[in-house]
């Protein structure tokens, strides 16, 4: 248990949604099942009234703890009358999570801060998407910032905050192996991978809105890549992990249409009932970072839905002096979480003969990982920081990316078709 927390309130807008039962309220009853926090009280907020009997069927550790509160959340009065309703002391904190789509965040945020619910001791816990485009995102962020101080915004990656994410920092860090060939006088290509076997699975005006390099590369895979290429912390000081990922964002270079792959699976357009739809579903990324050290390395960030597998990877490659040679660093985020060398070994007997191996470390078996939401909350309970996007690293990602965005919107760049199932390696 933390035990240098004050005492919680944690307010979840949009209580009755998919990603707070899907997600926050199995994590809610871990968090409060293995004594995580202490004091912890939880109000969910919806506009219409509900069964909380209902809600929380499958939660009984939650019930005791939780009450909720009906509201209409355009409404500035109402906000004065939740602030009655939140009693807020100077010794506890107010933790607000909005899990609601982003224009109903950026309204719930000015509100909050207009009835003066935005003391020091408050802190906001935004969903992506942060923006659609740099020029919405700068909006966004400017926004939250008329009533809150950066350091209460907690944006939320849930990529960042899984195990193996975390991991990329300890691995490259805590062994000598990784510092001495993080350089691309060794390292040729890193490839960062979330392959998706589901496909949009119905979210059709979500998706239609989205696409692929909004949805997993804005954030998820940015992220991931930041972690790849940042400084590694002096003295594994965890809280300068941001500042360092920031860095390496700042580093890398516009993408550009010509080094893009974009593409779109068979029945899509079906799907979305739109015959016409640009949307992609898989995009490749080609990238390259003004990092001194780093700067021969070819980077590419690759995502799709309704391909072979589920999988997310960061491959590193290793610059072969002879072709044949193998020379691979798998960072196995998910799923069979660990980390594995790709070598070859010769065939034992009569033969010289080598044969392809991995040199692996996964998870021992009965190992439990925190699922990413545990930790978040977790975390923003505790005022850790470090495992969620700073306002600076969300631009400096649609800077990156906004090439695209404009090459996109005028026509440019082809859209390829893939069938449902194709193999992420072979598009
Ligand atoms: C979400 C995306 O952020 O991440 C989804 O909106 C995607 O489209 C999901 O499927 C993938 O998350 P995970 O944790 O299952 O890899």
């Amino acid at each position: 248990m933390y035990t240098n927390i004050m005492k919680t309130k944690l307010l979840i807008f949009g209580v009755t949604g998919d990603l707070s039962r899907r997600k926050l309220l199995p994590a809610l009853r871990t968090i409060v099942s293995s004594n995580l926090v202490p004091e912890l009280h939880i109000t969910g907020i919806s506009r219409r009234q509900v069964d909380g009997q209902q809600l929380l069927t499958g939660y009984p550790e939650l019930a005791p703890l939780t009450d909720f509160f009906t509201m209409d959340m355009t409404d500035p009065q109402e906000f004065l009358r939740l602030k009655q309703q939140v009693q807020l002391q100077p010794d506890e904190q107010l933790v607000v999570y909005l899990s609601v789509p982003p224009k109903a965040g950026t309204a719930i945020t000015n509100a909050l801060g207009e009835a003066g619910l935005n003391t020091p001791n408050v802190k906001i816990l935004f969903e992506k998407p942060f923006g659609v485009d740099l020029a919405s995102a700068q909006d966004m962020i400017a926004r939250a910032g008329r009533y809150f101080d950066e350091a209460q915004l907690y944006r939320i990656d849930h990529y960042l905050a899984k195990e193996m994410a975390q991991n990329i920092i300890a691995l490259r860090s805590g062994n000598a192996l990784f510092s001495h060939i993080w350089n691309d006088s060794v390292i040729d290509a890193i490839d960062v991978i979330a392959s998706e076997s589901i496909d949009i699975e119905g979210r059709a005006d979500f998706y239609e809105q989205t696409g692929a390099l909004r949805d997993l590369v804005q954030g998820h895979l940015m992220q991931l890549l930041a972690l790849s290429l940042m400084e590694i912390p002096r003295d594994f000081a965890w809280s300068d992990v941001p500042r360092l990922r920031l860095q390496a964002l700042q580093q890398l270079q516009p993408a550009s249409i010509s080094t893009t792959v974009r593409g779109q699976y068979e029945g899509y357009k079906d799907e979305v009932a739109n015959p016409g739809s640009q949307v992609e579903t898989f995009v490749k990324v080609g990238l390259h970072t003004t990092d001194p050290a780093l700067k021969h390395i070819a980077i590419s960030l690759v995502t799709g839905k309704a391909l072979a597998e589920k999988k997310t990877q960061i491959r590193v490659h290793l610059r072969k002096k002879d072709a044949k040679q193998s020379g691979c660093v798998i960072f196995n985020i998910q799923p069979d979480e660990g980390i594995a060398i790709e070598l070859f070994v010769k065939k034992p007997g009569l033969t010289r003969e080598f044969a392809r191996h991995q040199l692996s470390y996964r998870y021992p078996e009965q190992t439990v990982l925190p699922d990413a939401y545990e930790q978040v909350l977790v975390d923003a309970i505790a005022g850790h920081k470090n495992l969620f996007t700073s306002g600076d690293e969300v631009l400096e990602s649609w800077r990156i990316l906004q090439p695209l965005l404009d090459g996109w919107a005028q026509g440019e760049g082809q859209l390829v078709s893939y069938a449902k199932g194709t193999a992420l390696e072979t598009l």
